[in-house]
């Protein structure tokens, strides 16, 4: 006869790009060791396993989080994007293809985390979303420059003991200049160019 687990375990479904896995977890295990430990999802990486370094960043509803601070079971409902969910298919997300042309990384440790965190940087700074580097917050100001320094304020929760830092803003800095560029070519719901100079006026570093 089967065996109850413990109470202090319970059954969860997590939807990690877009599938469903279900195992049955410790309340105590971290979402980041349900990945590596359980699923074999080694692409989150784990540096200090204690929300310092961003080596395990993963998107939570497309934000960005720590996944060494999330429990699991917290996890259930959510949609969880890892690095392995970041490309579509055989195709790079332009964020890794920018990672990939322009040496974004040395060891490459960090470079997970660092492409998840710079996904959602640019979507969070098309959609206007001020930082500590900006100068003026004002709804009415519209979106900053996506400048080197917006870029490394914006990524400042990852760290990169290999000191790549340079690299990494050129990256990004590039692939949000891709996607402004995607947005504008991209016909709106009445088969018209998009507006220029709305959400991603002046994403360039
Ligand atoms: S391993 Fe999660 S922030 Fe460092
Ligand atoms: S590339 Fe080595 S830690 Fe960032």
């Amino acid at each position: 006869m089967a065996t109850a687990p413990p109470s202090t375990y319970s059954a969860v479904t997590l939807n990690i790009n877009g599938e469903k896995h279900t195992l049955t977890v410790d309340h105590r295990t971290t979402l980041l060791d349900a990945l590596r430990e359980r699923l074999d999802m080694t692409g989150t990486k784990k540096g200090c396993d204690q929300g310092q370094c961003g080596a395990c960043t993963v998107l939570l509803d497309k934000r960005r989080a720590v996944a060494c601070l999330q429990l699991a079971v917290a996890a259930e409902g959510r949609e969880i994007t890892t690095i392995e969910g970041v490309a579509e298919g055989d195709r790079l997300h332009p964020v890794q293809q920018a990672f990939l042309d322009l040496d974004g990384y040395q060891c490459g440790y960090c470079t997970p985390g660092q492409i998840c965190s710079a996904v959602a940087v640019i979507e969070e700074h098309a959609a206007g979303w001020p930082s500590a580097a900006t100068d003026d917050v004002r709804p009415e100001a519209g979106p900053p420059p996506l400048t080197a320094e917006e870029i490394r304020e914006r990524m400042s929760g990852n760290l990169c003991r290999c000191g790549a830092y340079v690299s990494i803003v050129q990256a990004v800095a590039r692939a949000a200049e891709a996607d402004a560029r995607a947005a504008q070519d991209a016909p709106d719901t009445q088969g018209a160019p998009a507006a220029q100079g709305t959400e991603h006026e002046g994403a360039a570093a």
